[in-house]
């Protein structure tokens, strides 16, 4: 950066200041320390609000021809360059000044878009400024953009949320061991295992459309703090943006960053979820579990070991998940000693939540690459599920329906699994004594009653394990899904 600054010639005694080119300059003498001038600069950053920048300005160009501070031929002119740019802006074919080295010498996207309407449109560019300040039109831009990235956040979770489906739906019926501290506890189905992750992700998809409506509200109008003596719409301004409404209180409406808050905040319980699926896909990977077979074109292998075949994606995922962690702290501490109202402290806002929402996208693109590799190993499952006693909480309850009181019916089958261990056997390869000889009330359906089948049927309840119940938890999780898409 600093090369580039220099190439550009944003060094020595040279500033944009100097130039005319700041926002600023009127009441300075000499030339900003090149030092400052880079430190103070967020162009590098705020360069992805040009879109946004440009239809906001567009909006309030309106409203200042409405009101005969731009003439109707001056508007018009403007328009049709704005629409051009923002024509080009959607093809993702940027303003030339941004492929030019002075790019660099703009303090920010907003310096550098008036500057560039300037360029094209003489005084008319000089004017647009009018009742407006950088603070109200940096916070619509933001708002703005965001709400146009939250839709790729949508399209991210949903394709997560899709391929965790398919793979219910296709291998659902598997059954592998449910864990409490990571001790084998009793037997699931896959489709039940891979639903849990489901609801996470359908509720990370709720929690953008609540925290909607707060985000599509809109500052511009607000002016520097004190509102704007222009009688500018700002209702029209709003509606022509897509915003629900506008920020009620000018001063509140340039320092809010409560939106950045709830996005970070959205990203990082979203990251936690990805970490924890993380988490169990790389246990599940593992030799030790062989639940799962690394897909060959989402691992990666050893420089030194060749029989290494590691799952560095979700490695990855459950790492990258601290920073965004990090960026919802940065942005409450940023926040949270701030005075009344714009403060530059909020230039930070942006690398915070852009850097929070580009890692959970990113992640959850690989996540659904990576899950859609997956091979799932069912026998593995099953004879995982099959050892370790995963069926004594079933023998205490089958001891329950002989009229066995439950906390007696505990004992015996912890009793009986003592026995078995003895035996170096599971609970179904001892005899019907040995059973007997502890509960004289066992019958030989006890077999029956331990296998995985019955174990997993015998669950009664809505959101069990239960295989009828995870067939309709199954629809009604595919229901929800087309309903989140078609909205
Ligand atoms: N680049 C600045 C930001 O992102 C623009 C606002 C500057 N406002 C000001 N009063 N200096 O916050």
């Amino acid at each position: 950066m600093a090369n580039q600054l220099q190439e550009s010639g944003v060094t020595g005694s040279v500033s944009s200041r100097a130039e005319g080119k700041a926002l600023w300059g009127g009441r300075f003498e000499g030339a900003l320390d090149p030092r400052v001038f880079r430190f103070n600069q967020s162009i590098q950053v705020d360069s992805r609000l040009w879109l946004a920048d440009l239809r906001g300005t567009l909006a309030h160009a309106r409203q200042l021809c409405e009101l005969g501070v731009l003439s109707r031929e001056d508007f018009g002119r403007l328009e049709s360059c704005l629409l051009n740019w923002i024509e080009s802006a959607q093809k993702g074919e940027l303003h030339p000044f941004f492929s030019q080295s002075r790019f660099f010498e703009f303090e920010d996207i907003h310096s550098l878009l008036e500057t560039a309407l300037v360029e094209a449109l003489g005084d008319v560019g000089k004017r647009v400024h009018t009742g407006r300040s950088r603070n109200d039109q940096v916070a619509t831009a933001f708002r703005l953009s965001l709400m146009d990235e939250v839709k790729s956040l949508k399209a991210g979770l949903l394709q997560v949320l899709d391929t965790l489906i398919v793979l219910a739906e296709t291998r659902g019926s598997a059954i592998l061991p449910g864990y409490t501290h990571l001790q084998r506890g009793q037997p699931v189905l896959f489709g039940h295992w891979a639903l849990a992750y489901v609801e996470m992700f359908q509720r990370d998809f709720e929690r953008l459309d609540t925290l909607s409506p707060r985000l599509r509200q809109m500052p511009l109008g607000s002016a520097a703090l004190a509102g704007s003596p222009y009688a500018i719409d700002r209702e029209a301004v709003a509606r022509e943006l897509g915003f629900l409404g506008i920020c009620r209180n000018s001063l509140d409406a340039e320092s809010d960053r409560d939106f950045c808050i709830e996005i970070a905040s959205f990203s990082a319980i979203g990251m936690m979820h990805l970490s924890r699926l993380a988490e169990d896909l790389i246990l599940y990977c593992s030799k030790e579990f062989g639940f799962f077979t690394l897909g060959a074109s989402v691992s990666t292998g050893s420089s030194l070991m060749p029989q290494k075949k590691n799952p560095d994606v979700p490695e990855l995922i459950r790492g990258k998940s601290g920073p965004v962690f990090g960026q919802l702290q940065s942005l409450l501490v940023m926040c949270k000693g701030l005075p009344l109202a714009y403060n530059k402290d909020l230039q930070e806002d942006k690398s915070a939540t852009f850097g929070a929402l580009d890692t959970f996208r990113e992640c959850l693109e690989v996540m659904s690459v990576f899950l859609s590799n997956l091979e799932v190993n069912g026998e593995q499952m099953r004879s995982a599920a099959e050892t370790g006693f995963l069926n004594a909480t079933d023998l205490a309850d089958y001891l329950v329906g002989l009229g066995v009181p439950f906390r007696d019916s505990h004992d015996f089958a912890g009793k009986l699994v003592r026995l078995a261990m003895d035996r170096g056997c599971e609970l179904g390869g001892l005899k019907l004594q040995d059973f007997q000889g502890v509960c004289p009330l066992v019958a030989a359906d006890v077999y029956e009653a331990l296998t995985l089948e019955a174990s997993v049927g015998r669950k009664k309840t809505l959101g069990s394990t239960n295989p009828e119940r995870v067939k309709s938890a199954l629809s009604e999780a595919r229901e929800r899904f087309i309903r989140m898409k078609t909205e």
